[in-house]
């Protein structure tokens, strides 16, 4: 699970639109729907492109998959889409609010080209619906 860009300030970062949950609840919650998926997860959060791209490269022959919230990063970053790319892994792209429904600049994701889906607008829920369809993509991939 990576969390981008001020998603380490959920709780307090403009709760109207994000909810009040903080950064911790919600690792908690995927913790929890990690272990009813028999699923193992761990967690990332950073501010930087750079140190989001360095997880995303060390993820590849750790890790099976990628739930990511790029935060900002989602519709201004060519450098995370290409290293999703490159490291091949499946990544499913989620989002507290609905992109679709806020300003016209967070219409478009650069990751979504290279994700195996997104989900968008389910506040937390988001993250739960998205590891789920991640785990069940990936046992389908897998064949169990
Ligand atoms: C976000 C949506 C982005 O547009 C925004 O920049 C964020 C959070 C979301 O989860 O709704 O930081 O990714």
């Amino acid at each position: 699970m990576l969390h981008g860009p001020n998603l380490n300030l959920l709780g307090q970062r403009e709760p109207g639109i994000y909810g009040s949950l903080t950064l911790d609840d919600i690792n908690h919650q995927l913790l929890s729907d990690a272990e009813s998926l028999s699923a193992s997860l761990s967690f990332y959060q950073s501010n930087h492109e750079g140190a989001l791209i360095d997880a995303i490269h060390a993820a590849a022959g750790i890790h099976e998959g990628l739930l990511i919230n790029p935060g900002a990063y989602t519709h201004t970053s060519v450098a995370i889409r290409d290293a999703i790319a490159a490291v091949q892994l499946p990544t499913v792209e989620v989002h507290l609010s609905n992109i679709y429904r806020r300003e016209e600049f967070r219409h478009h994701s650069y990751i979504a080209p290279v994700a195996v889906g997104q989900v968008s607008g389910f506040g937390a829920n988001s993250y739960s619906l998205g590891l789920r369809a991640l785990v069940q993509h990936l046992r389908q991939l897998s064949g169990h």
